[in-house]
């Protein structure tokens, strides 16, 4: 990947800035913007080197307006929001730009093309600017018009945070340190059931936390009530014979209207496991300890139903751990912005990823569609 900073005549040229400003909005405001502060750096190279800047952005499937999201931008940097993609407005807009101006257009996903990744639609996009940049790696693993065909129609370049991106979490299959503990929470067992099987192989402790654990503690024969499960219908016999392997030995669980810490071979038929338990919880921190490296996606109970005690407790301790740690997932990252949110993102040894499934499909593949573009 060529890092802009290689980027030659930047001054007066049009750049196609591809960001990912696919972010939470409640009650018509965005909850949080860690994602737009993570953009923020190669913006302002960018404009400090005079470019004229074209950021665009896909935003939940489409046909949101990107109006709230340009105004969160406009906080920290100051933008003009275009509601059209490749349309007259746009041209237009896009034609008077002076040097160093920034202006955002309408959701990408308004525009079918995007997702059926049309070549007519990237060439459209291609024509406002000579240069592309990739500042959108949650979105890399999308076969997306504007992630795929752009990068192979325009000079192309990687943003600062995608960079960063793929430097750290390739630390978890390239030079890694070793004890490295690999923390796997959230739900969708099939999807990380891959993984799983990679990690089992190249970490040397696998814990399994949230709804996942439950297919693992189900299929070891343990009740899980009415818990969240997959019910995929995978084989993971191997898996859980292999010693690296750490289920939860205990749960918080709903019984009844009251929240229980239960062993796990005591959960009744009408309970719901919640979150590890407080034993579960002391025996990851004692390996979190020890370990030099920590990857973790995904959290280890059910946040909004009051099963967030143990990842928060977990958070912290791997925050201040002295291992290099990278967190990644949207729901964990939100977690840390309630926690300490500045301090924490700010440590030296701790990367906080901006993907979701895109950095799943990183540690899984070594790579994503978007990155494979750039080359
Ligand atoms: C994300 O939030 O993970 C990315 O923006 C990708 O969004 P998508 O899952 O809707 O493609």
């Amino acid at each position: 990947m060529r890092s802009i900073k290689q980027i030659k005549n930047i001054k007066g040229s049009r750049v196609l800035l591809r960001v990912d400003f696919n972010v939470p909005i409640k009650d018509g405001k965005v909850e949080d913007d860690f994602r737009i502060k993570k953009a923020l750096p190669t913006i302002e190279f960018l404009q400090k080197e005079k470019a004229k800047i074209v950021l665009i952005t896909h935003l939940g499937r489409g046909e949101e307006s990107l109006k709230v999201v340009a105004e969160a931008l406009n906080k920290y940097i100051k933008i003009k929001f275009v509601p059209d993609i490749v349309g007259n407005e746009a041209q237009k807009a896009i034609g008077d730009m002076k040097d160093g101006e920034i202006i955002m257009l309408e959701n990408l996903r308004n525009e079918k093309g995007e997702q059926e990744c049309s070549k007519v639609f990237a060439l459209e996009l291609s024509k406002f600017a000579n240069i592309y940049v990739n500042e959108a790696f949650p979105v890399s693993h999308r076969e997306d018009a504007s992630i795929v065909l752009l990068p192979k129609i325009l000079p192309s370049y990687a943003g600062f945070q995608l960079e960063k991106e793929v430097e750290s979490l390739s630390h978890a299959f390239l030079n890694t340190k070793h004890p490295f503990l690999f923390i796997l929470g959230g739900a969708k067992f099939s999807t990380k059931m891959p993984l799983i099987q990679k990690y089992l192989k190249l970490a040397d402790h696998v814990f399994i936390g949230g709804a996942l654990a439950n297919d693992f503690l189900k299929a070891k024969g343990y009740e899980v009530g009415k818990s969240l499960i997959d019910d995929a219908n995978y084989d993971i016999t191997e898996e859980l014979k292999n010693k690296k392997l750490i289920l939860p030995v205990d749960a918080v669980v709903k019984s009844g209207d009251k929240l229980v810490n239960k062993k796990i071979d005591e959960v009744g038929k009408h309970e719901i496991i919640l979150d590890v338990g407080s034993e579960t919880t002391k025996n990851l921190a004692s390996i979190i300890k020890d370990s030099k490296f920590i990857l973790w996606n995904g959290p280890l109970g059910k946040y909004e139903a009051g099963g967030g005690g143990a990842t928060k407790e977990i958070l912290k301790l791997v925050a201040d751990s002295k291992a290099e740690s990278i967190i990644g997932g949207g729901d964990l990252v939100s977690v840390l912005s309630s926690l300490k949110a500045n301090s924490y993102k700010q440590k030296a040894n701790l990367f906080v990823s901006t993907g979701g499934g895109a950095t799943l499909d990183f540690l899984a593949n070594g790579t994503l569609p978007g990155i494979k573009a750039l080359e």
